[in-house]
């Protein structure tokens, strides 16, 4: 489950009058600024092209913001990206698929900022060997080179780096524009990542039932609930310590942890107040799409899963350069038995034929921008 500061606030309008009489107080649950100072690029200090670069690749979107990732410099002009094992997902992940493509996503950011300097990222992806499909281990998923080349072309996409965001808003009832279908289809070409979408109103009434039915499945399945409650940080206090996770801010859950309403053991009970919005804010998620898009691949190896993660960067950059709202629902798309039902409704309903995998699935719309989410600071991902 991820939540959002509005998601809780509209839910709990009343709070809105208390809130602003206790405006002086906001920086208790407002997103500290130290938390999203990465989203303002690289400072001037920040020499070395290749911590320039990772300044931007630690954006790239990740499952649960877990940020699983860790970087070796110790060879010059190199980077050696790493899965920080740490940070794994088990219970709604547990073959690290989900983390592989955040590594994915990763590598293609990174490639993206290496160009804007004028620097060719040669990457070479397991260099020690490619992972068993049921666990990560501690060798390298790439080991990059940044070679110094006058002729790379910086990628227009990279412009809408810092732009972009994970929209968890409900999203506005206008349909996607036949433009911006095509739009976003253009993002991924070529390799060996195929996309779809599906904008006609019977699809995506189809559609927004089995997200539904998902996102149901996920959050009355108490282990896969706790894996998200465990992250999500709520306040700027909790906020700023972790820097990672899904993050709540706004008076109201603030104010119901500070007297002990909001705590990790009650949102799991289904009566709770938690629990209740929870629910709710994922439905709303999946009524409110206007359009789906997923990305698909014809097995589902490791190196495919970082693949994916680079056409999903790109196609994320792509949607924020047209103005389109981009949230993932991954509910249905994870190995576990509670969301074998709503899997097999949505192969059925997307026509996937055997022995393909739907690697992202993706809501569309428009709506209001939020704000950017917290990243660790940059020194943190970087091994001794
Ligand atoms: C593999 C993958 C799966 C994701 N699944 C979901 C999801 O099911 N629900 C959701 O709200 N966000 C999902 N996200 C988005 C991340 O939560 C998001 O990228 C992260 O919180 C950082 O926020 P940002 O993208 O705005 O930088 C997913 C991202 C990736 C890469």
């Amino acid at each position: 489950m991820e939540a959002t500061r509005r998601g809780f606030v509209r839910v709990l309008g009343s709070g809105a009058a208390i809130a602003a009489a206790g405006g002086l107080l906001s920086g208790c649950w407002d997103m500290p600024d130290s938390a999203v100072e990465g989203w303002e690029g690289p400072t001037a200090d920040l020499r070395d092209p290749r911590v320039r670069a990772l300044a931007f690749a630690i954006l790239a979107p990740n499952s649960h913001n877990k940020q699983a990732w860790s970087v070796d410099l110790s060879r010059a002009d190199e980077i050696a990206l790493h899965v920080d094992r740490t940070r794994l997902l088990p219970e709604t992940d547990p073959f690290s698929r989900q983390i592989m493509i955040g590594q994915g996503t990763f590598l293609e950011l990174l490639a993206m900022a290496a160009a804007a300097q004028g620097y060719r990222a040669e990457t070479s992806l397991f260099p020690d060997g490619v992972f068993a499909a049921d666990a990560v281990d501690a060798r390298p998923v790439a080991r990059v080179r940044l070679v110094r080349d006058d002729g790379v072309v910086r990628d227009p996409l990279f412009e809408q780096a810092l732009r972009r965001r994970t929209n968890r808003e409900p999203f506005e009832a206008t349909p996607l524009s036949p433009e911006h279908g095509a739009g976003l289809a253009r993002a991924v070409t070529g390799g060996s990542v195929r996309f779809g979408i599906a904008s006609g109103a019977p699809d995506v009434a189809r559609l927004r039932r089995i997200g539904e039915a998902a996102w149901d499945a996920e959050i009355m399945t108490p282990r896969a609930l706790k894996e998200s409650i465990d992250v999500t940080r709520i306040g700027a206090a909790e906020i700023g310590r972790h820097r990672d996770g899904i993050s709540v801010t706004g008076f109201m859950p603030w104010f119901g942890k500070a007297v002990g309403l909001v705590t990790p053991a009650s949102m799991i009970e289904p009566d709770s107040m938690g629990f209740r919005i929870g629910l709710e804010m994922g439905r709303t998620h999946a009524r409110t799409a206007a359009a789906f898009a997923w990305l698909v691949t014809l097995g589902n190896d490791r190196v495919q899963q970082v693949e994916v993660g680079r056409a999903y960067l790109r196609l994320h950059l792509q949607a924020t350069a047209l103005g389109v709202a981009f949230h993932p629902m991954s509910q249905a798309l994870q190995e576990y038995a509670e969301v074998q039902a709503a899997q097999r409704d949505l192969y059925q309903a997307l026509r996937i034929p055997a022995g393909e995998t739907v690697q992202m699935l993706v809501r569309l719309g428009y709506a209001e921008v939020p704000d950017p989410s917290p990243r660790r600071p940059l020194q943190t991902f970087l091994r001794a």
